[in-house]
């Protein structure tokens, strides 16, 4: 080659060069506003810059013809656009997974497990039902405690001192001291509000109480009653009835219709106990009610004078009506619980079965 030759080959080089380092310099200004909305767009410019025959690889390619006095500055260029190019792309990458996983798809304030929430015993379902009804009606709430003694629970509720219903078949008592009981009814929550209270007294007391009984499907050594008391003058067996019917209706539907028929309770005279046209069949007859087209569901009366004397309430003033209530048994007309003893097992299959209860 001759001399001319060399010398416009060396100027076409540092030509091909200086062109080479505008593009490098084009291509770092390109990459440091590189944007990319979706993963797909991440990999496409990944594979225009970075991938073997991407951009850079094609500068790295033809830098073997930088002449040597060159190659130092055009290596450190390539290498500065490469370094950019891989953290833009990279940094897009992130952004975009981030977006994807905060996207709509998913809540990322929803818990990692799903938690079971617990719902409402049947029993308070009941009760809280019950004392709502009640409430409504003017009662408030009173409570007494489980561990009684027999003045509150049988003597001032009038039992007579050899009244079966003190027999230790019936009554739970507390071995050293015969005197204190587990409450065999709430009952004794009237004595607990009389000596507290003058009239006007409205009342109703749940709770749980307690018999010796052997544990069947049928009968329980526990379970749950609600009292209800209501003393002021004149109060009449009329007010009990009207009540007694209103509690019914808001309870088991407004078609029902209750009885009254006579009864025998100690605390009270007269005495009834209360039916209701069958929640099953509406009083046709079915096996709910054995064919009779009602059930069950309550006692009640009128105070005994004796009782209200006993608590110091002065009968020649006042009167009063009373009705105690199982809540175990409106539960099982309402959800027609066959074995008494599920309510206290704690099984969560059965418990589960009252979500929206
Ligand atoms: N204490 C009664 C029982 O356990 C239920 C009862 C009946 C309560 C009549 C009353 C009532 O207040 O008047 O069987």
């Amino acid at each position: 080659m001759n001399c001319k030759l060399f010398c416009i080959f060396v100027h076409q080089i540092r030509k091909h060069t200086k062109a080479m380092i505008e593009k490098i310099q084009e291509l770092i200004t390109e990459v440091k506003a590189l944007q990319a909305g979706t993963a797909e767009e991440v990999e496409a410019l990944r594979i225009k810059y970075l991938s073997k025959k991407g951009e850079i690889s094609m500068l790295m390619n033809d830098f073997r013809n930088v002449p040597a006095d060159m190659k130092k500055e055009v290596g450190m260029r390539i290498n500065e656009l490469k370094t950019l190019a891989m953290e833009r792309i990279n940094n897009l990458r992130d952004a975009v997974s981030k977006a994807e996983v905060a996207g709509d798809d998913i809540d990322l304030t929803r818990t990692a497990y799903p938690i079971r929430l617990g719902s409402r015993h049947p029993l308070t379902v009941v009760r809280n039902e019950i004392v709502d009804i009640f409430s409504r009606l003017g009662f408030t709430l009173a409570e007494g405690p489980e561990v009684e003694d027999d003045w509150h629970v049988y003597s001032s509720m009038n039992f007579a001192d050899d009244h079966p219903a003190r027999d230790m078949q019936d009554t739970f008592f507390v071995e050293a001291h015969p005197d204190i009981i587990l409450r065999s009814h709430t009952s004794s929550v009237q004595a607990r509000v009389m000596e507290q209270q003058q009239p006007p007294i409205r009342v109703i007391c749940p709770g749980r109480v307690y018999r010796n009984e052997a544990i069947s499907a049928r009968a329980h050594c526990f379970f749950h009653q609600v009292e209800g008391l209501y003393i002021d003058r004149n109060v009449s067996f009329a007010d009990l009835r009207q009540v007694l019917l209103q509690f019914a209706r808001e309870m088991f539907g407004t078609d029902t219709q209750i009885r009254l028929r006579p009864s025998y309770f100690p605390f009270t005279e007269p005495s009834a106990e209360m039916d209701v046209s069958c929640t099953i069949c509406g009083g046709k007859g079915c096996s709910m009610c054995k064919g009779a087209g009602w059930l069950e569901i309550l006692g009640c009366g009128m105070v005994d004078p004796a009782v209200l004397e006993a608590n110091g309430i002065d009968s020649t003033q006042y009167t009063g009506y009373a009705f105690g209530m199982g809540i175990e048994r409106i539960a099982n007309l309402k959800y027609q619980v066959k074995d008494l003893r599920l309510f206290s097992e704690n099984d969560v299959r059965f418990l589960d079965e009252f979500r929206n209860a």
